[in-house]
């Protein structure tokens, strides 16, 4: 090899690794400002960990014949947990209870007929109770219903009272299906908004919780 052929190559061999590495150093720049958006935004984010809960039985039919009618019952949500479990199941206490026909306007439905709360008490999670005495409403939680008198749900923590038979706007999901309205309405104490909802189906005379409104308290 001549002197200038030796030259010729040693200028290309330090020379390409440096062109190599600016286009390098160039396209992450360029990327940067520029991300790939191949696949859409979808691809850009995991999906949510969810941890599925089975249908649970809330109440026979046999147990809500009568208007007004209350059951109490626990239904176990199940969520991720970064541990050798995987799950964990959060106990949440609710009530179904029997509307009367006057206070169900769609009557095509017979899921109409059943009102399923969360007993968690939006304000500051307590486990409130359903009050059938008018006298028990005024005394123990300091509401003097209107007549004729209805059960009420009320909250022996802080005394916020919720009408059954009264929606109130608030936006949220549950289930996948959007509501912009809940039955609960506040109408003493300090709650923020109505009682967190369960979604639920009647199967073989037995209604079934198959998810619940998310969220903490307030
Ligand atoms: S926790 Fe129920 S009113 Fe405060």
């Amino acid at each position: 090899m001549n002197e200038n052929t030796r030259r010729t190559f040693l200028k290309a061999a330090t020379t390409i690794p440096i062109i190599g590495g600016a286009v390098l150093a160039m396209h992450s720049i360029l990327r940067y400002f520029k991300p790939t958006m191949a696949g859409g935004l979808d691809s850009m984010m995991a999906p949510p960990d969810t941890a599925p809960s089975p249908p649970q039985v809330a109440a026979e039919l046999s147990e809500l014949m009568t208007p007004w009618a209350c059951k109490d019952f626990i239904y176990v949500r199940n969520s991720v947990e970064y541990s050798s479990r995987k799950t964990q199941g959060a106990k949440i206490p609710g009530f179904v209870v029997r509307l009367p026909d006057e206070f169900v306007t769609d009557k095509s439905d017979p899921k109409n007929f059943y009102l399923i709360v969360q007993r968690i008490c939006p304000h500051l999670g307590c486990t409130f109770n359903w009050v059938p005495d008018r006298d028990n409403l005024h005394g123990g939680y300091n509401y003097l219903a209107p007549l004729p008198f209805h059960p009420y749900f009320a909250c022996p923590c802080h005394l916020s009272v919720y009408d059954p038979t009264h929606t109130q706007a608030i936006s949220g999901t549950v289930d996948g299906h959007a509501f912009d309205k809940l039955r609960g309405k506040v109408v003493s104490g300090p709650a923020p908004r109505p009682p967190r909802t369960m979604s639920f189906d009647i199967k073989d005379g037995k209604i079934l919780i198959t998810d619940t409104e998310g969220g903490g308290v307030g």
